[in-house]
This record gives C-alpha cells, structure tokens and sequence, in this order.
C-alpha cells in the first residue's frame, strides 16, 4: 500500500499525473498494488506498507504471526492511522500490544529500526512493514545556490515524469543551471548528465556535485546547440526573461535544438507553451503543473513527431 499526500492547492496537477505516469491506474490516496515500486524516487509518496497478512478479523493476523515466527532487532508496533476509518484509541493500543507479543527479538518505542504496522480500510485490517520517504529533500541545501534554481518537487516530477518505470534511460539537462534536476536524478539511481552555457553556473554545478559525491565531470560548460551525443530523455527547464533576456521566441529556439539529440523531452516553462511547443513538431503526451503564488511552471512530456 503506497500513500500519497500532497498540498491540494498547488501540488495536486504534480502528484497526480506522476501517479498516473507510474501506476496507470485511477489515482488513490492509499493505493493497494503488487507492482513493487522504488517509492523514495517520489516526492508525494510518503509511506509504504509491504503487506504481510490482511483479514477482517485480527485474530487472524495474530494466528499467522504465530506461525510466521517473525524476528526483529529494535522494532515496534504502530496502528497507522488513515483518514478513512477512526479506529478508538484503546483498541488501536490493545491490537499494537497483542501483535508485538507473537514477535521475537528486541522493542525499540523511540526510534525504532523496523516498524511494523497495522492499519484499517474498508473494513479490512492490513499489517506488515512500513517504510517512510524521509529523506528525499536531502540535496534541498547545495553549497551554491541559483535564483534561478527549479524547486526540489518540480526537478523530480519533471525527471519522474520523464523516466516513468524506465530509470534505464540516458538522460541529460542541457540548462543545468546549479544542477538541482542532475542531482536529484543522481539521487534517484538515474543515468543522467547536465551542461551550462554559463561558465560560471557549470562551475558550481561541478561543485555541487562533488560535495554530494558525485563525478563533477557529468556536468559540462556546453551550449545546448553544441551537444552531438543522443540521450534517451532531455530534461530542460527553460531560461525565461525574469533576469536574464530570453524572449518566447528564444527558449523556443532552445527546445527546438533538443530534437538533434533526443526524441522524448520534459519541457519547464513558465507558462503553458503546449500549442507552441506542437507547432515545433512535438506529440505533447502529458502535462502538469505547479503553482504557489506568483511562481508557476508547466511541465510538459512530450515526444517528436514521428
Ligand atoms: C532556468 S535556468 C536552469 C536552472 C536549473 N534547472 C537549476 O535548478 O539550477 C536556465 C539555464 O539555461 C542556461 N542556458 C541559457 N541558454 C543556454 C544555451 N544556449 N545552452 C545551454 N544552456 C543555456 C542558463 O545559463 C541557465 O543557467
């Protein structure tokens, strides 16, 4: 059980189309699948529950935790609670206590290892082990940071939205400003590299990464009009002309120039470009976006025409 959260406000258009690009199914917040997806490469997916035994009858579970001979170092029992069924807090405590006992090994109540869980829908108790995505904004403080930089959330949907179960997939970020989106990548296991115009900018990209860990050299001081190799995916976000000059008709001239080098593009733009970006000879397969005040950007999947 994979569950989504997001803020409706903003957020919604993103989470929803990653869910669809990953599940092809009808979104759900808690979503029941056997597909056993790498769930931290998202950032709307905040818990997974690996099933291990569901029944209406707890005393169920409990018949098989005493058959299962289960053992954990430092774990503990939770009744992880959804927003669809209110289960009363000392039944919530009585079925922790009762499904702790079958197991072996050491509890651990404040920070344990391994949290085993148990939780209610539609009248169906589900238990087994959950796993949070904690950790997924850990590259959110770079060392050198860009006004221009794309927001965590918007580079991994971008690249979610790009790769969908394919994290084989050669992908580059010819605009790579300070890195964020190659980061991320990198963070997600993608192959991806990145490339500037700006001397500068790929500068602290390199060092971006290689405070991270990372070979400074997948990012390159290069024009996009000069890439030669062919990638499965480009990610591109855009230059707009908030501080620098890049008319409509220029970050136009910068998507166009992808086609040379790659058939399926993720275009970030500021505004919703989808006719123009089809009237360049793109298929537009999937579009979303994301909104917070005065900032917004479209992301758009789109492939060339064939
Ligand atoms: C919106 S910024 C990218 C920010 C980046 N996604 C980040 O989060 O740091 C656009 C970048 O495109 C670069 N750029 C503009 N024209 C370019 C060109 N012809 N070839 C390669 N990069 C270019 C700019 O130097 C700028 O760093």
């Amino acid at each position: 059980m994979y569950v989504y959260k997001y803020y409706p406000q903003y957020e919604e258009s993103m989470a929803l189309c990653e869910f669809e690009n990953i599940f092809h199914e009808p979104y759900e917040k808690y979503f029941f699948t056997d597909y056993d997806y790498d769930y931290k490469r998202s950032v709307f997916i905040k818990e997974r529950l690996t099933i291990f035994k569901e029944s209406n009858d707890p005393k169920e579970i409990i018949a098989y935790l005493n058959d299962a001979h289960l053992y954990y170092e430092n774990f503990k029992v939770i009744f992880y609670k959804n927003d669809e069924v209110h289960v009363p807090y000392e039944e919530r405590l009585s079925l922790c206590h009762r499904l702790s006992e079958p197991i072996a090994g050491t509890t651990k109540l404040h920070e344990p290892d391994v949290e085993l869980a148990i939780t209610k829908l539609n009248n169906i108790y589900y238990f087994g082990l959950l796993e949070r995505n904690r950790d997924w904004h850990r590259y959110e403080v770079k060392p050198h940071s860009y006004s221009h930089s794309l927001p965590l959330k918007v580079a991994r949907c971008a690249l979610n939205l790009g790769v969908g179960n394919d994290i084989s997939q050669s992908i580059i970020d010819p605009c790579c400003g300070v890195g964020t989106v190659v980061l991320e990548g990198l963070a997600m296991g993608l192959n991806i590299r990145g490339s500037d115009i700006n001397r500068w900018v790929s500068y602290k990209a390199r060092l971006n990464l290689e405070h991270f860990g990372y070979d400074p050299l997948l990012i390159e001081k290069k024009d996009i009009h000069d890439i030669k190799e062919q990638y499965d995916l480009c990610i591109l976000d855009v230059p707009y002309g908030v501080y620098s000059n890049c008319s409509v008709d220029d970050q136009l001239l910068l998507i166009n120039a992808t086609k040379s080098f790659c058939k399926r593009l993720v275009v970030i733009t500021h505004e919703n470009y989808k006719e123009r970006i089809a009237s360049l000879g793109f298929v537009i397969r999937n579009q979303c976006m994301y909104k917070r005040g005065n900032f917004a950007r479209y992301i758009t999947l789109c492939e060339v025409e064939k």
